[in-house]
């Protein structure tokens, strides 16, 4: 099924249109995709998801070093929603490894590339190996180094391989914070309790601060290291896409 799904066409078609529409598109097209859910946009997206198909899939990167109001909000979601969140950890041994040799720490001195590619990269490669799509919450103005080229539709190609080809959708691509914010407000989404307290863009927590007014939300990500370097392995694909 995914081979004729055409996602430079749709890319094009879609752009323009709600990511409820964007949304339907996935939801209706692949009935395995699923939601990649951690964040502020992305129980927007479930909000979203319930109101079109009832048996949506919801999965969660557990890297085991996420703030305990994060986890807490995986809790809310699952009961309002009455959804089931596959919530995914790390390899044992690989991290073990890591902490043996390196410490609890070791993304301050040599990057955190390491790191998250133990405790998200890998188990999110092995869930998306069952999937034929997935959804994130990346938006354009996230990130501007990295993602302002991020379509609402496109083959992921960081994680496709040769036999197996994935799509993957960004309904809420071209949202404004703003517009998310107005969403969760006017539609009573829960949220992250951290974000009243300055915090923005949220991930694991000895990686996250809160920013200052009018500072960007990624400084508040992996703030010891340069702008460039500010993803994950999550989307890698944007990174190629910029420089390729
Ligand atoms: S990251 O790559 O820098 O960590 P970011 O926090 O901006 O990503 O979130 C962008 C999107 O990536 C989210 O909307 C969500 O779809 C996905 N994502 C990020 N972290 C996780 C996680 N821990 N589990 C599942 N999905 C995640
Ligand atoms: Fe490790 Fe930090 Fe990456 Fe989380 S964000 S996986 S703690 S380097």
């Amino acid at each position: 099924m995914t081979k004729e799904f055409d996602t430079e066409q749709l890319a094009k078609e879609y752009r323009d249109k709600s990511p409820q529409e964007i949304l339907a598109l996935a939801l209706e097209h692949f009935d395995t995709a699923a939601i990649s859910f951690s964040g502020a946009e992305d129980v927007v997206l479930v909000d979203m998801a319930s109101r079109i198909r009832p048996d949506f899939k919801v999965f969660s990167l557990d890297t085991g070093r996420l703030h305990p109001e994060t986890y807490r909000l995986f809790e809310q979601v699952r009961k309002h929603y009455k959804v089931d969140i596959d919530v995914l950890s790390p390899d044992k041994e690989a991290v073990e490894q890591l902490v043996r040799e390196k410490g609890l720490f070791s993304f301050y001195e040599d990057g955190h590339k390491e790191c998250c590619g133990i405790r998200k990269v890998a188990p999110l490669r092995k869930k998306l190996a069952t999937l034929d799509a997935w959804i994130t919450g990346q938006r354009k103005d996230q990130s501007p180094g990295t993602r302002a080229d991020v379509p609402v539709v496109e083959k992921d190609i960081a994680f496709s391989t040769p036999d197996h080809s994935l799509i993957k959708f960004n309904p809420l691509s071209f949202w404004s914070s703003a517009q998310v914010w107005q969403y969760i407000r006017e539609n009573d989404v829960p949220y992250n309790e951290l974000h009243t307290k300055g915090f923005v863009s949220i991930g694991c927590e000895p990686c996250t601060r809160p920013v200052l007014p009018n500072q960007h939300e990624r400084e508040g990500r992996w703030w010891w290291e340069e702008a460039t370097m500010k993803e994950c392995g999550l989307h890698a694909g944007n990174i190629k896409q910029q420089t390729g």
